[in-house]
């Protein structure tokens, strides 16, 4: 497992190199960093955001702002550590807007997306992992279509890239601008989408085909 962990890392160090020369989209000469990912090369669940804000340019590094400590206390409910997962998101250059005291964050385009797709489709493949978490309808709509909807269809599995069970659930950053009652339904719509999350890493882990089986069993 060890060299299997290098190996992944390796993989993925040299997958940033070649992201962060990408010029594609103007965002690619605006942006501080190139934003890549980070975590266990060989996570079990990877969690996939929009794209950086200002204190994930800044710093290089992915959910690091305040939607980035939500979600730490997310995978804390179900037992993960930020460690324990790969975190990335659709792009990996912040998408900004101008503004009158400097570039305000906005949603990535599709374009931007589609761009930045060959990036996210190398982590995936690198990493596979069981789960994917994808968080807030860009995210989503990245992997399901631009017609999905996620008030109506966060919390369900779908099949993700090579068949990886995909979940969808609500941004940590859309969580932070509700209060009161309309916090606490949205939190519970999340516990509910975290357990599921829980639930499909506990599943025994899948065995080898039988084909494959046997080349490694006695003759
Ligand atoms: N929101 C995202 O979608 N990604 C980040 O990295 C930070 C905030």
């Amino acid at each position: 497992m060890l060299e299997e962990r290098a190996r992944r890392e390796r993989l993925l160090a040299h997958a940033a190199g070649i992201a962060s020369a990408c010029r594609k989209c103007a965002i690619g000469a605006q942006r501080r960093t190139n934003v890549y990912g980070e975590g266990d090369p060989c996570a079990e669940l990877m969690v996939i955001g929009e794209g950086p804000g200002e204190t994930e340019d800044l710093l290089g590094r992915p959910f690091v702002g305040r939607a980035g400590q939500l979600l730490e206390k997310m995978l804390g409910a179900i037992g993960l550590a930020r460690e324990d997962v790969y975190i990335c998101n659709t792009v990996k250059c912040r998408p900004t807007l101008p503004g009158p005291r400097g570039p305000k964050n906005r949603a990535p385009e599709p374009t931007e997306m589609v761009n930045c797709r060959p990036y996210l489709d190398e982590q995936i493949d690198i990493i596979r992992p069981r789960a994917i978490l994808a968080l807030g309808a860009p995210a989503a709509k990245s992997f399901l279509g631009k017609d999905f909807q996620i008030t109506k269809m966060r919390g369900n599995w779908y099949e993700g890239p090579h068949g990886i069970a995909l979940m969808v659930t609500l941004h940590p950053a859309y969580l932070l601008r509700q209060t009161g009652g309309e916090l606490t339904a949205v939190k519970r719509l999340v516990w509910s989408d975290l357990k599921a999350i829980r639930a499909k890493l506990d599943e025994a882990p899948p065995v080898a085909a039988p084909e494959q089986a046997a080349l490694f069993s006695e003759p």
